[in-house]
Order: structure tokens, then C-alpha cells, then sequence
């Protein structure tokens, strides 16, 4: 469990604890949320805990070791520290199946070292991908390793597609990818207003609850923009081929349309246990513990093409996957910087795709040719959007 404190990493072991017959943590991993990580430790018992810095492993090797004074639980953890040791859980031969659910970059090497390992691998942490493009893609094919998709969409795409998909969509029958969204908070809201939305408003996500930096993602839609490049790789699909729809309700979680006119759609409540339980079960179905769908209580699906003026970021990562490479790579990280300095409160809403803008405009074109060339290109891109953030706080 890469990420086992956040978002996806809660639906996960809500869904692991319903079935303790089939599944055992090995390893949960954290960064900040000792205290949560602690009681997961205590109800899961894994192998190994690993939290990013010594200090906060440091804590919770303390609180364990408190706790197993009083109940004999837990005494079995080793707790660790770093990246590597994020790598090494993620690679270790007990395990068949990673969680990858870290935020953002840091959870690149990490899902590298599972996928090195030829492990099946749940994807949730889409920038890992973005970042990783082709490299990571091929990582996959010579290792055996086996993606399954968890953002709802492309588990939604992976379940209505046909299984020879990475021969090419048009061998596959397969037309096009309809990628849904919901359009976020501020689908209707005055773009007068944009500038002064807040962070609250901005993670107050209509339909799913996530962390705070996808649901900012959603809002900016840069998560559809992510997902796009996501899809292109994951189904070996050219831009022109995936179509971005908004569909308020959440209900679609992304459609196939094939060549003879069937369009395929996977539904379901807005709920990432859903796309956990089918990526951990698969090619089983499994309890999620999600209730079933009520359409009639749904009552109404409705559909829009998105508002590119509204939604630059959108626009930007499209640009970005027609481009491939470098671009993607220094997209994401724009993104991550500007994401992070308007959840501090340092820049405004609209700033975010101004700085990515200017980033991508500062980059000079680079073929990527390995992990060294993604991490340094990674940085250049932080490094001048950093340097962006200055100057606008001046
Ligand atoms: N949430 C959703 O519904 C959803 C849906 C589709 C896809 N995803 C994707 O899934 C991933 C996780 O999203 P989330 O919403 O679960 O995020 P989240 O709630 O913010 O959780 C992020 C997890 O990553 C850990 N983490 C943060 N920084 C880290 C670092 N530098 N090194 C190692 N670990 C770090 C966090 O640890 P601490 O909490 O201990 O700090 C936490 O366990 C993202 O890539 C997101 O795009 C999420």
C-alpha cells in the first residue's frame, strides 16, 4: 500500500478489510499522518511500515512500541525510512500486488520499482504515469508487470474495452475513448469570480471526496488534462482519438465507442471503492461496499463539451500529450508548484495555468531517454516554476 494514509489509500483497506480470506498487507507506507498510519499498522499488522523521513518513522515506531505493551498487537512491524525503502517494499518478493496512491511525483520511483519487479500493479497515482510516458510504458511490457487502472475513468475504459487493445484501438474495433468529467465546483460559477475562489471552495468537489491536491486538479481540470495523457498511454490510443465530455453526475465513469456505432459505458456511484474493489478482485468481482446504483433516483444524465476558456489547464495538457516527451513531464511538475502555492495561499486560482503556461514557454525540447532524464527535466520545470512564483509575489 504506497500511500496508505490518503484518499485512496483509506477505500483501499476498506475494501482489503472486507475480505480477509484473499488479501494480507505486507507494507503500508506514509509521509506525514503518523497517527493514521499507526492505527492502520495496528488493525492491518504488515511487515513493514515506511514513512518518507526518520523522524516521523522514528515517531511511529515509539507509538508502536507503546501499544504493544498494553495489547500484544503490532510487535511484529518494522518500521523504515526513506525512498529506497518505499522501493524496496514495493519490490519485495512476498508481494504480488501494489497499491501504487502517492500523490504527485514522489510515487515515480516507487511504482517504477514495483513495476521493475513485475508486480501487478493498481494505478491510481496517474502523475507516476504522466511523468513516466513511454519509458514507463515499455518498463511495463519488458518486466511482465501488469497495470490495472484505478482512476474511476479508465477502469471504466478498461472495463468496456476489448482485451487486445495494445495492438491499437482500430484493430480492437474500438472508434474512440469518451472520457467523462464532472467539471468540478466551478463548472457555473461567473469566470469574473475564478480569481478569488478559495482553496476551500476549490476542494469542495460536487460529487467524489478526494485529497486536496486532485481535487484542485478537478477544479482546474487539469485531473481531466492528466487523464487524457493518461489514456493515450495506458490504451495505446492517439490524442484524437479520446474525447473529453462533461457529465455532471458523476454516474458514466467514462464510455467506448466502437466502429459499428455501440457505445459502451461502465456506471456506478461515485465511490473509488468501486474501481479499487475491480482492479484488487480482477478478473473476479468482489464486495466493495459500495451501494448499488439507483437510476431512478438519478433520474437525468446530462452531457457538455468542455469549456476550454473556462478550463485552460485542459488545453494545456492536451498540447502536452500531441507534443509527448518533455511535455508532459514539465506540465506535471508546473502543476504540482502552482497546485501547492494555491493551496498556501501564496498565488491565485487563475495564476495556476498563467504559470504553467509560462513554464512550458521557458522549456527547452529534450528527448527523454531514461529515469534520469524524467527526474531532470522534472526539476528544471519546478525550478523555473519556482522562480515564476517569485515573481509573481513581488
Ligand atoms: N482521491 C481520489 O478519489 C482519486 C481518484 C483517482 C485518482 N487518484 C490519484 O491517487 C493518488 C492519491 O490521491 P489521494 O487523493 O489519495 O491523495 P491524498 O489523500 O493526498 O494522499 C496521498 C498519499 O500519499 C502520501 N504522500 C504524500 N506526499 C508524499 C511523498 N512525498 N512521498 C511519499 N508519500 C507521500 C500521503 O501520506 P500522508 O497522508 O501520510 O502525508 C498519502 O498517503 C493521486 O495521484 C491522485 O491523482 C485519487
Amino acid at each position: 500500500m504506497l500511500g496508505s494514509t490518503g484518499s485512496i489509500g483509506v477505500s483501499t483497506l476498506d475494501v482489503v478489510a472486507r475480505h480477509p480470506e484473499r488479501f494480507h498487507v505486507v507494507a503500508l507506507t506514509a509521509h506525514s499522518n503518523v497517527e493514521r498510519v499507526v492505527e492502520q499498522a495496528i488493525q492491518f499488522q504488515p511487515r513493514y511500515v515506511v514513512m518518507v523521513d526518520a523522524k516521523r518513522a522514528q515517531q511511529v515506531r515509539e507509538r508502536l512500541a507503546a501499544r504493544a505493551l498494553g495489547v500484544n498487537m503490532a510487535k511484529n512491524t518494522e518500521v523504515l525510512s526513506g525512498v529506497d525503502a518505499l522501493c524496496e517494499v514495493a519490490a519485495l518478493p512476498e508481494v504480488d500486488v501494489v497499491m501504487a496512491a502517492i500523490v504527485g511525483a514522489a510515487g515515480l520511483l516507487p511504482t517504477l520499482s514495483a513495476v521493475r519487479a513485475g508486480k501487478r500493479i493498481l494505478l491510481a497515482n496517474k502523475e507516476s504515469l504522466v511523468m513516466g510516458g513511454e519509458f514507463f510504458m515499455r518498463a511495463v511490457q519488458e518486466s511482465g508487470a501488469e497495470l490495472l487502472p484505478v482512476d474511476s475513468e479508465h477502469n471504466a475504459i478498461f472495463q468496456c474495452m476489448p482485451a487486445k487493445v495494445q495492438t491499437g484501438l482500430e484493430n480492437a474495433g474500438v472508434a474512440r475513448i469518451l472520457l467523462t468529467g464532472s467539471g468540478g465546483p466551478f463548472r457555473n460559477t461567473p469566470l469574473a469570480q475564478l480569481p478569488a475562489v478559495t482553496p476551500a471552495q476549490a476542494c469542495a468537489h460536487p460529487n467524489w471526496s478526494m485529497g486536496r491536491k486532485i481535487s484542485v486538479d478537478s477544479a482546474t481540470m487539469m485531473n481531466k488534462g492528466l487523464e487524457f495523457i493518461e489514456a493515450c498511454l495506458l490504451f495505446n490510443a492517439r490524442p484524437d482519438q479520446v474525447e473529453v465530455v462533461v457529465h455532471p453526475q458523476s454516474v458514466i465513469h467514462s464510455m467506448v465507442e466502437y466502429l459499428d456505432g455501440s457505445v459502451l459505458a461502465q456506471m456506478g456511484n461515485p465511490d473509488m471503492r468501486t474501481p479499487i474493489a475491480h482492479a484488487l478482485g480482477w478478473p473476479e468481482r468482489i464486495r466493495s461496499g459500495v451501494p448499488l446504483l439507483d437510476l431512478i433516483k438519478v433520474a437525468q444524465l446530462h452531457f457538455e463539451a468542455p469549456d476550454e476558456a473556462r478550463f485552460p489547464c485542459l488545453r494545456q495538457a492536451k498540447s502536452a500529450a500531441l507534443v509527448g516527451g518533455w511535455a508532459p513531464i514539465a506540465l506535471n511538475a508546473a502543476n504540482e508548484v502552482a497546485v501547492d502555492a494555491f493551496l498556501n495561499e501564496k498565488i491565485r486560482f487563475t495564476d495556476i495555468a498563467n504559470l504553467i503556461d509560462g513554464v512550458l514557454q521557458g522549456m527547452t525540447a529534450s528527448t527523454i531517454e531514461g529515469i534520469e532524464c524524467i527526474l531532470a527535466v522534472d526539476q528544471e520545470a519546478r525550478r523555473s516554476a519556482c522562480q515564476a512564483l517569485e515573481r509573481l509575489r513581488r
